[in-house]
């Protein structure tokens, strides 16, 4: 199925709710539909852009070019080993549905990723990460369609390029050739839970879970009402829980997730920082090769924002989510450019009080 809509509205595929059109919209459900498409005198030559649901996006006018959607569906069995089962899965697969699939079938490795919004594909540009996980961590290698050479490739992990929300992918170069079609995926089928991340711990401990961690294949022993051993589906909830305390459902308040990355900054100046504000958290930074920097660290966005007094900022419909500062949402109707000026008031608000620069995570359209 190909279908070609001129003027369409992009309400269906940004979650922040934004009414922006698109000169034409382009959706389609096979990947042998792509050389077509890209055939096809409306599409050929001009400016594309290919959305998931839109989970991590800005208009901020309305679209001149192509925009694509692809509802490439299918979860594949792949190869199995001892303790690991690669899966295939079409980049149109919401990704959530693919961590429900995985905890239902004891599949670990993206339970920390549960409730992520967005699409299969969209977590392959984007790196996606929550609570100690990040989507390269499980990634094998990516399938893309090249629309210059009009050919399919394999793209291994190793040539992502995958950094803190970001993959060769999002390179300007990349991101107007290739359109991704599906992931290769490693899971592991030996339980052993990520559970460091802030307050997973006591959220499994309120629950009455023990944090002692035993192989859930092997243990025989009929788990007490407390002390119950961490098992897939309730490291899946209590993620779940986690989230929806702190982050607001796209359904009811349109959003994007994190507008803000957490900025990187010199350790010095986190000392500085610190000095004068005891509370302010930071994690360590890890390099490419996989080591520690001992000179930078990331501080969270979310607790600048919300010591600099912005909790409650809002413009027009566009307003701060106060639980968790980092996220911007719509509160009804608003206008992109009311969050864009939003954005930019918490910009310079942060780098008047703390002297840290903010840069958006969300791609601005
Ligand atoms: N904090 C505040 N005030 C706030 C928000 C956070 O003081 O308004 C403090 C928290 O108390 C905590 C720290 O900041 O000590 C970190 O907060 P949290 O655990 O909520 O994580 P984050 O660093 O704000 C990042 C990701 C999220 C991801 C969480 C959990 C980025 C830009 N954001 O947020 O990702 O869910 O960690 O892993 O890295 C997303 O990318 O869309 C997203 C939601």
């Amino acid at each position: 199925m190909i279908r070609f809509t001129e003027n369409a509205s992009l309400l269906p595929y940004n979650t922040f709710g934004i009414a922006a059109k698109a000169a034409l919209l382009v959706e389609y459900n096979q990947e042998e539909d792509l050389p077509t498409i890209f055939q096809d005198p409306r599409v050929k030559g001009k400016p594309f852009l290919h959305v998931g649901q839109g989970s991590n996006l800005l208009f901020t006018q309305d679209y001149p070019g192509v925009i694509l959607h692809g509802s490439i569906k299918g979860i594949k069995l792949n190869a199995s080993g001892d303790e690991e089962q690669l899966v295939e899965v079409g980049a149109g697969e919401v990704w959530d549905h693919l961590c429900q699939w995985a905890a239902i079938r004891g599949f670990m490795g993206i339970e920390n990723l549960s409730g992520i919004p967005g699409e299969v594909g969209a977590a392959a540009v984007q790196n996606i990460g929550a609570y100690g996980a990040e989507f390269k961590d499980v990634c094998v290698a990516v399938a893309v369609y090249d629309v210059q050479q009009s050919k399919n490739y394999i793209v291994g992990v190793e040539d992502c390029r995958y950094g803190y929300r970001t993959s060769i992918f999002k390179d300007a170069e990349f991101k107007s050739r290739f359109v991704i079609t599906g992931v290769l995926l490693r899971l592991r089928t030996k339980a052993l839970f990520n559970i460091e991340y802030g307050n997973i711990k006591a959220a499994l401990l309120e629950r009455g879970y023990s944090l002692q961690q035993k192989d859930v294949r092997t243990s025989r022993r009929k788990p007490s009402k407390v002390n119950r051993p961490i098992t897939l589906s309730a490291m899946r909830e209590t993620i779940l829980a986690i989230r929806s305390a702190k982050l607001p459902d796209p359904a009811i308040y349109g959003n994007a997730g994190s507008f803000f990355k957490n900025p990187v900054i010199p350790i010095v100046k986190y000392r500085a920082l610190h000095s004068q504000y005891p509370d302010i958290p930071m994690y360590a930074v890890t390099k490419p090769n996989g080591e520690q920097d001992p000179n930078m660290v990331k501080v969270p966005a979310g607790w600048l924002i919300e010591h600099s007094g912005c909790a409650t900022r809002r413009v027009g419909d566009a307003a701060v989510y106060p639980k968790q500062c980092l996220v911007l949402v719509n509160m009804g109707k608003a206008k992109s450019q009311e969050v864009v000026q939003l954005a930019n008031i918490i910009i310079e608000t942060v780098l008047d009080r703390f002297d840290v620069q903010l840069e958006p995570e969300v791609n601005f359209i």
